[in-house]
């Protein structure tokens, strides 16, 4: 596995997507901050100094793969004692805030797997209007954490998840975080209510709404206070 370390950087998935014929896959990038962090949705992602940041970039199939990504996460974290949960399809949630996200993309068929977990930082290394909706591994432990060893062993899990797809489905709803409880729901233009069941084998959200139950495969949630 090719490393490469950045201290800084606009956004490791855009260093990969901007260098993807030089890159020599497979390759993990980190950098230890980014000035244009990107979310899912065209999102801002905040990268303060003392999160982990980071794409691995890697040529494979894998189908399942935004189910995998946040289980080679958990699997970590339950492991050293974080009992952390996804939030459908793969927001990393830590006692109900959020704790780390994803963003997948697909290159002329190279994979650029964009990891971001908030380590080292604490709330106030973020914008106050996000303080109350995220923690970070620091805060909710009170220690100080090995962010390349952390990152490492989320890689290890996901080659191994990848070559174990039949424990994906259980394993991930295991983990799910709001199941039974109400959120709102964007997809496709419209904006609907409804209480998640699951989560298909495909990975498509399950909700259930007064009229029917639906199978998302694309969605954004909000929970319903
Ligand atoms: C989200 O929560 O919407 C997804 C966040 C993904 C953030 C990671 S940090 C490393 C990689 N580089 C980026 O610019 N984004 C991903």
């Amino acid at each position: 596995m090719n490393i490469i370390h950045f201290k800084k950087i606009k956004s490791t998935n855009l260093y990969a997507r901007e260098n993807l014929e030089k890159l020599n896959l497979p390759v993990i990038i980190f950098a230890e901050t980014q000035t244009g962090g990107m979310g899912r949705m065209g999102r801002v992602f905040h990268s303060p100094e003392g999160g982990l940041y980071m794409t691995y970039v890697d040529r494979f199939e894998a189908p399942l793969i935004s189910m995998i990504v946040p289980l080679g996460i958990t699997e970590a974290l339950i492991k050293r004692g974080v009992e952390a949960g996804i939030l459908w399809p793969n927001d990393i949630i830590l006692k109900g805030k959020k704790l780390g996200g994803i963003l997948i993309e697909r290159v002329e068929g190279v994979y650029l797997i964009g990891i971001g977990i908030n380590c080292n930082a604490t709330r106030e290394d973020f914008p106050v209007d996000l303080r109350e909706r995220i923690t970070t591994l620091k805060e909710e432990t009170g220690r100080k954490w090995n962010i390349t060893e952390l990152g490492i062993e989320i890689i290890e899990n996901i080659l191994l998840f990848i070559h174990r797809q039949e424990y994906i489905h259980s394993l991930y709803t295991e983990r799910m975080y709001g199941i039974g409880k109400e959120y709102r729901v964007e997809t496709g233009g419209r904006v609907i209510k409804g209480v998640i069941k699951g989560v298909t084998k495909e990975g498509h959200l399950i909700l259930e709404t007064p009229e029917e139950t639906l199978t998302l495969p694309s969605a954004t949630l909000w929970r319903v206070a």
